[in-house]
């Protein structure tokens, strides 16, 4: 890797849709080895700041690196060392769930026998062994999110980028998940999570930065960014929805 400090470099990205400006001169960085919890309300950018660094977004201005390469003219050597677990699922449908996570090893160069241990490892380790020869479409929803976990691990990358990895889990998944993501941060791999639970952040995070209709409102250590009450303005937008509603 050539740059070792900083897993994410973010510097004045400015990205629109068509008209519409989705990130408005974004800048920050992700050190090496952080656990780091991008939180915004939805329709803030954080997956299409997600997309823009993972190479499936193009942008207007600025630039972004990944470990010191940038994710455009250096895509190949970016791309390899993230993985991505997204906020959809968008699997090939003809494939059993093992044959998956051997074809997506194959995009990254490792040879089949050891793309089909390292599969039969993870399918093990998110306790999916009972679907491994299922269609993806087999999979109830939480079983679904850990097969967009095995994926993005893989090719065993060095930072972990997650889109809301425990929506929609049950209690049980998500420890399961908190477990094993705090164990890889542990073994020094760097991860980037977006989350709409407080509480994850909270347990499992070293930095937050926060992210309001595409602009960075606050980036630092996660004790600071909780103790700053001016930022539950950008949580509470949506008071009193139900005002004058009867409820009896
Ligand atoms: N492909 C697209 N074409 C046009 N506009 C888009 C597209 N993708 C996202 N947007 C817009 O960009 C803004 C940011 O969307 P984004 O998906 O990044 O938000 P988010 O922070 O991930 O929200 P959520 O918490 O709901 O997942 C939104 O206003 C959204 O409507
Ligand atoms: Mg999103």
């Amino acid at each position: 890797m050539r740059n070792s400090d900083v897993a994410i470099s973010i510097k004045n990205l400015t990205k629109y849709y068509q008209a519409f400006k989705a990130l408005d001169n974004v800048s920050f960085r992700v050190k090496r080895g952080d656990f780091f919890a991008f939180l915004g309300p939805n329709g803030a950018g954080k997956t299409t700041t997600i997309n823009v660094v993972t190479g499936l977004s193009n942008y207007q201005t600025g630039q972004v690196e990944v470990f010191g390469y940038n994710t455009v003219v250096e895509y190949p050597q970016s791309r390899r060392l993230i993985g991505l677990c997204t906020q959809e699922s968008n699997f090939d449908p003809f494939l059993t769930i093992h044959q998956l996570l051997v074809y997506q090893a194959g995009y990254f160069g490792i040879l089949p026998h050891v793309a089909r241990r390292r599969a039969d490892e993870l399918i093990e380790r998110f306790q999916l062994l009972e679907k491994r020869n299922c269609k993806h479409r087999a999979l109830s929803s939480g079983m679904k999110k850990r097969l967009l976990l095995c994926r993005a691990l893989i090719h065993d990358p060095e930072i972990l980028i997650l889109d809301e990895p425990t929506a929609g889990c049950d209690l049980e998944l998500k420890f399961l998940i908190w477990d094993y993501l705090a164990q890889l941060n542990k073994e020094g791999k760097t991860i980037f999570l977006t989350t709409h639970y407080m509480e994850e952040a909270e347990k499992l995070c070293k930095t937050i930065g926060i992210i309001n209709h595409g602009r960075i409102v606050r980036i630092g250590e996660k004790k600071e960014v909780l103790q700053d009450r001016s930022l539950e303005s950008v949580f509470l937008e949506v008071t009193n929805p139900m005002n004058g509603g009867n409820h009896d």
